[in-house]
């Protein structure tokens, strides 16, 4: 019998893959409030909209996403503090469908700010003036359409869309992208039941929902023949095409795999700035146990085992990266600036690797001289960023 409050209530234990998730978005909300909030030119206000909040606390005591917004908002507003910088208006947006889980939301979240939310509404924090809350007991398809059909402009938002399975309907980022400038999408694209429900029948139509695709023959066709990674290419490049085709600039994957090595989940990044993109990148490049943008939970899968399904060896980025530069720039010179703003576009490595990029092709002799305006010479082996650099 359930005689624990915990047991009625709160949701299972927060399993590894599920830290990882939440670790990326974690890691990725302090420097990206940093960014938008403290921008000069912008409102001094964002916004995280999780509409699929949860009960916002794990049976072992673990935070949910919402607990990890709150503090993380909590700690970057300190911050600013500290150092006298301007916040107009941090706001956390969560939807949760199921009441339960809504109910236990609620009274997480007023225990970890020590006051009383009002419900449906906006709640501005008596402790922290430039936080603002709001709760919902309501579904992320109904949230985000009102949104979207009533809101014309909104500050830099960053949506956490996290269901089970595959419940998400592609029309509704078609609608954020395509109308707002300032979003990033960070969707849990759970592969592991994608991949094994693609096929069957009965929820060709939810499937379709998901790609945003009224036919699903033409994917399921391709997946025929396919081999595991191929499948996976088609699963999620189909989903991250799509989604490129309605505005997003940049996307970015990261694969979560399970307690056997299996693929779990895709972490799905979307954004249309470079900055965004690259703080993502060094994000996932932090989180990372392999060096490619993947996780493992390498303590519960025997060495071997990794290696024998094929998982990627350790790459050196910085090598990398040096060769992806010379490619590009090879008998040309470049200032360091805008060759970084360059690397911010490359497709998985952070422009941090530019450097070390620099003088790994030093040492090779592929640089003829690194040099100020002025043909001043810079300290040997230092790329500071308004020198030039000359490939050979
Ligand atoms: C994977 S859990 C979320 C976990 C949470 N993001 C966390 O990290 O702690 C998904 C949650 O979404 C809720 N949910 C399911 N369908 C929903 C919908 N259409 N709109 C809003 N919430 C939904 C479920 O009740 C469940 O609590």
């Amino acid at each position: 019998m359930k005689n624990n409050i915990k047991d009625v209530f709160f949701e299972k234990e927060q399993a590894k893959h599920t830290k990882v998730k939440l670790d990326i978005l974690r890691e990725y909300v302090i420097p990206w409030m940093r960014k938008v909030v403290l921008n000069k030119y912008g409102s001094n206000s964002c916004c995280v909209i999780d509409t699929f909040a949860g009960a916002g606390i794990y049976s072992d005591g673990s935070e949910g996403s919402p607990i990890i917004l709150i503090n993380t908002a909590i700690k970057f507003i300190k911050q600013a503090e500290e150092k006298n910088f301007k916040i107009n208006k941090i706001l956390l947006t969560f939807i949760e469908k199921d009441k339960k889980n809504y109910l236990q939301l609620k009274k997480s979240i007023e225990s970890v700010i020590g006051e009383k939310l009002k419900d449906g509404e906006l709640s501005n924090c008596e402790k922290y003036p430039t936080l603002f809350i709001a709760v919902e007991n309501g579904t992320h398809e109904t949230f985000l359409k009102d949104l979207t059909d009533s809101v014309e402009n909104i500050i830099p938002t960053v949506f956490f869309m996290d269901p089970f399975g595959f419940d998400l309907p592609f029309e509704l980022n078609k609608k954020i992208l395509s109308k707002y400038s300032n979003v990033e999408l960070l969707i849990n694209f759970m592969y592991e039941e994608i991949n094994r429900f693609i096929a069957v029948e009965s929820v060709q139509k939810k499937m379709g929902k998901l790609f945003g695709v009224k036919d699903m023959s033409f994917i399921t066709k391709k997946l025929e023949k396919a081999s595991s990674e191929e499948r996976k290419q088609i699963i999620k490049g189909t989903y991250k095409d799509n989604l490129e085709k309605c505005g997003a600039k940049y996307t970015l994957d990261f694969d979560i795999r399970g307690e056997r090595g299996q693929l779990k989940m895709s972490m799905i990044f979307v954004t249309k700035n470079s900055n965004g993109f690259d703080t993502m990148k060094e994000i996932f490049d932090k989180i990372s146990n392999t060096n490619g943008l993947e996780y493992i939970p390498l303590t519960d899968i025997e060495e071997e085992q990794v290696r024998l399904e094929g998982f990627e060896e350790k790459i050196d980025k910085s090598k990398e990266l040096s060769e992806y530069i010379y490619e590009l720039e090879k008998g040309k010179t470049i200032q360091i600036n805008n060759l970084i703003n360059i690397v911010k576009e490359h497709p998985t490595i952070p422009s941090k690797y530019t450097k070390a990029a620099l003088k790994k092709l030093n040492l090779e002799g592929k640089i003829e001289k690194v040099y100020r305006r002025t043909e001043v010479l810079v300290k040997r082996n230092t790329f500071p960023d308004d020198a030039y650099v000359k490939f050979i």
